[in-house]
């Protein structure tokens, strides 16, 4: 399996890849979930601290020399993308591997040399090792060309309000005029009955995988900065997640 979330910020993308990525792992999957959003939230929702997942070191990353062609940073000639993974994603519950981009602190600076390594790892994953679960920024284009090239399938996360609604019809649109063979589906979140999912069906002209409710025991989660499904594992938000997980499982997602 090789997916990423996509979405407008607050849609909910974080607290359900995390869910999901834990969910995967527990079906006996090898999960390397993918942090590419420089604002911390998929750490979390996995049930990891962030502290614990610190971003690609320096010395894994080279500087082009004067002459050279290529891009200004690499990952470190004797690095493959999987090598990478199994030095620097730190592991999480239920045995998930987690690599993130980087978070914004105060000074951006030393983020670059880690961030031009990070895109290399992801583009250079052997194909069979993990399942992908990937965390994408917001909603632009370079969701889909860069760093989420790795995903076979996106899942946009919309809720079924008129504004979430126009941007996932945007974010489709974006995705769908990409080249490449991936597919591209939805997941409505903060559903409050059935009319809800087909409403999003309706207006993005995406399929809808999943519809999640409104939860309040998955926002409670997240205040306490736990994982929706080791605080509230009955909740049903976490079980929707849970459904849609086995129904993808075994698709070519
Ligand atoms: N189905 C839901 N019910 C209640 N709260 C939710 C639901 N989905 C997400 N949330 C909450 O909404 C907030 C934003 O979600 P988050 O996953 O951080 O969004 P994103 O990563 O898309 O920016 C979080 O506090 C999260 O716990
Ligand atoms: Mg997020």
């Amino acid at each position: 399996m090789k997916i990423a979330f996509v979405g407008k910020g607050g849609a909910g993308k974080s607290a359900i890849a995390g869910t999901f990525a834990r969910a995967l792992a527990r079906r006996g999957e090898s999960v390397l979930a993918i942090d590419s959003d420089p604002m911390p939230g998929l750490a979390f929702s996995l049930g990891l601290a962030v502290t614990e997942a610190p971003p690609i070191p320096d010395d894994a990353v080279i500087e082009r020399k004067e002459g050279e062609e290529g891009p200004r940073f690499r990952l470190r000639p004797d690095l493959t993308g999987a090598d990478a993974v199994d030095r620097y994603a730190v592991t999480g519950p239920d045995g998930v591997r987690f690599l993130q981009f980087g978070k914004l602190r105060t000074n951006v600076a030393p983020l670059v040399r880690s961030q031009f390594a990070f895109r290399q790892i992801v583009n250079d994953l052997p194909d069979d090792r993990w399942s992908l679960v990937g965390d994408l920024p917001g909603g632009t284009r370079q969701a889909f060309t860069g760093w989420g090239a790795y995903a076979r399938t996106f899942l946009v996360v919309v809720e079924p309000t008129a504004k979430s609604l126009l941007s996932a019809r945007r974010l489709a649109r974006l995705a769908q005029a990409d080249e490449g063979s991936h597919q591209v589906v939805a997941v409505a979140n903060r559903v409050r009955g059935p009319e809800d999912a087909d409403t999003v069906q309706r207006r993005t002209g995406l399929e809808v995988v999943a519809a999640v409710p409104w939860d309040e025991a998955f926002a409670e989660a997240e205040r306490r900065g736990r994982a929706p499904i080791d605080d509230a594992p009955e909740c049903p938000a976490v079980r929707e997640v849970e459904s849609m997980v086995a129904r993808l499982v075994g698709q070519s997602v």
